[in-house]
């Protein structure tokens, strides 16, 4: 992954230098910090850098495990240490005279911006921190591991880059001689923002601009700073242009902010993001946009259930359902079903997931969201269950899984349906034949034995 960002970045982007690709391994979007929305893990290879003998750069791969640092932040700027993991919500900047990379813990504005956020997030229900934290035992091994990989994939690729690309030394020394300055992930994504929000910029050049902004967004720490550069109302407002490319990636770059970001969740619902996002699927528009678009409220409303519960207010289901009234959005079908099935298992996973104080508060919230009612009464379960009827197997298997939980709210509109229960025969013989082609050839725990399963229950249910 790593080395293929490294390729990926030098054959397209001159302006992008030595620094950038550090970051990038260091905030490569594969990495742990997509997943782990309250830690970054931080790699840093100074050695890299610095190494200006020509010979090959001393890196950190074999480093033993245990000599990996978690890097605990103070208020003050601390130089970080090739190897340090940085957890997230850390200030880190390159300092331009020594070349090294520094972190501290955040300023708070000020002592009651603090307590208002405090409130906000209760009141909005923030997806809670400590459900997702790591130890710095967790994060030493994490950070491992991401080496080990990174090491395997260096030695494959290494051959082959070095015959494509020149060494980084010699990049660095041309880079020196036409005295370029290395970049951070911050500063270009100013640049970037400003570029999107030029009145000068071609359409082709504000498309380009959101597109490599999608990029750095997808990192929880830079999608902060998006925030806080006014990036994230610049592409709410991108939302309702008259130019459907524009709508298009302002969603794509707005759902990578919002993915498992709760701050950025909150500033986009109170920037109407909402309302912008219902418009699109609402109206008459490209399926590319729509697309995004439905990319984007899942991705604000997943485990945020203030959201969720707005979504119902201004009648979001609604929206949805009439996507399967309109022509030519079949491919939007599946993922609808997927986040309904998302939303549904979410509130009902909630107990299992939380404790004490935190669990209650949860709780509330999620009582708040009366959304399994609105499914029913919108007749969601013949939305839903005419979809087996689709031919791949993967939509089916979502489709049997949401089937599976509707189940207990919609059995008795089920068990009237002629047409479900032909389908169901259908698939069950479709599913025998496969499943036991699939034994013959030695898969007993298969794919198709699982479907078959799914059907099966569903069947039994409904006797
Ligand atoms: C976008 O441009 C407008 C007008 O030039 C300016 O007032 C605003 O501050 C800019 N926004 C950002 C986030 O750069
Ligand atoms: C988008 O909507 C906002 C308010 O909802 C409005 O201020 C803005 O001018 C609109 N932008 C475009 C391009 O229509």
């Amino acid at each position: 992954v790593a080395m293929s960002h490294w390729a990926g970045l030098l054959s397209t982007a001159a302006k992008v230098i030595l620094l950038v690709l550090v970051v990038s391994v260091v905030f490569s979007r594969s990495s742990l910090s997509d997943r782990v929305p309250e830690f970054a893990l931080t790699k840093i290879e100074e050695s890299d850098i610095k190494d200006d003998s020509g010979k090959e750069p001393v890196t950190e791969d074999d480093a033993d495990p245990e000599d990996l640092e978690v890097f605990y932040p103070t208020h003050q700027w601390q130089t970080l240490r090739p190897g340090n993991a940085v957890p997230a919500g850390s200030h880190v900047r390159l300092n331009l005279q020594t070349g090294e990379r520094e972190a501290k813990l955040p300023d708070s504005e000020n002592g009651k911006s603090d307590t208002r956020e405090e409130r906000r997030r209760k009141r909005l229900g923030k997806v809670d921190v400590d459900s997702n934290s790591f130890t710095s035992q967790e994060l030493k091994k994490a950070l491992a591991k991401m080496k080990e990989s990174e090491k395997a994939e260096r030695k494959a690729h290494e051959e082959e880059v070095r015959k494509k690309f020149r060494p980084i030394e010699q990049l660095k020394e041309e880079f020196e001689k036409l005295n370029v300055k290395m970049e951070t992930d911050y500063e270009i994504m100013v640049k970037l923002i400003s570029k999107f929000n030029s009145s000068a910029s071609t359409l082709d050049e504000k498309v380009a601009a959101l597109y490599d902004l999608e990029y750095y967004v997808h990192q929880v720490d830079n999608a902060k700073d998006f925030l806080s550069m006014g990036g994230l109302q610049l592409v709410i407002d991108g939302l309702n242009s008259t130019e459907a490319a524009l709508k298009e990636h302002a969603a794509f770059v707005l759902g990578a902010a919002l993915s498992s970001n709760p701050k950025v969740q909150i500033e986009a619902i109170e920037g109407g993001a909402l309302q912008k996002l219902l418009v699109i699927l609402a109206t008459d528009q490209p399926l590319a946009v729509k697309k995004k678009a439905l990319f984007a409220l899942s991705s604000m409303l997943r485990h945020f259930p203030y959201a969720q519960q707005q979504f119902l207010k201004l009648g979001g289901l609604q929206v949805l359902r009439s996507l399967f009234r309109q022509k030519g959005m079949e491919t939007l079908y599946v993922r609808v079903v997927t986040l309904l099935y998302d939303l549904i298992m979410e509130k009902m996973l909630l107990e299992d997931s939380l404790h004490g104080d935190q669990m209650e508060e949860r709780i509330q919230q999620y009582r708040q969201v009366k959304l399994v009612p609105a499914v029913v009464e919108q007749d969601w379960c013949v939305v839903v269950s005419n979809l087996l009827a689709m031919p791949e197997h993967d939509t089916r298997e979502k489709v049997l899984k949401t089937v599976g939980v509707l189940m207990a709210f919609c059995k008795e509109r089920y068990r009237g349906d002629q047409a479900l229960s032909s389908t169901l025969s259908l698939l069950r013989s479709e599913y025998e034949e496969l499943a036991a082609e699939e034994q013959r050839e030695g898969d007993k725990d298969g794919y198709f034995k699982e479907l078959l399963g799914s059907v099966n229950t569903i069947i039994q249910e409904l006797r």
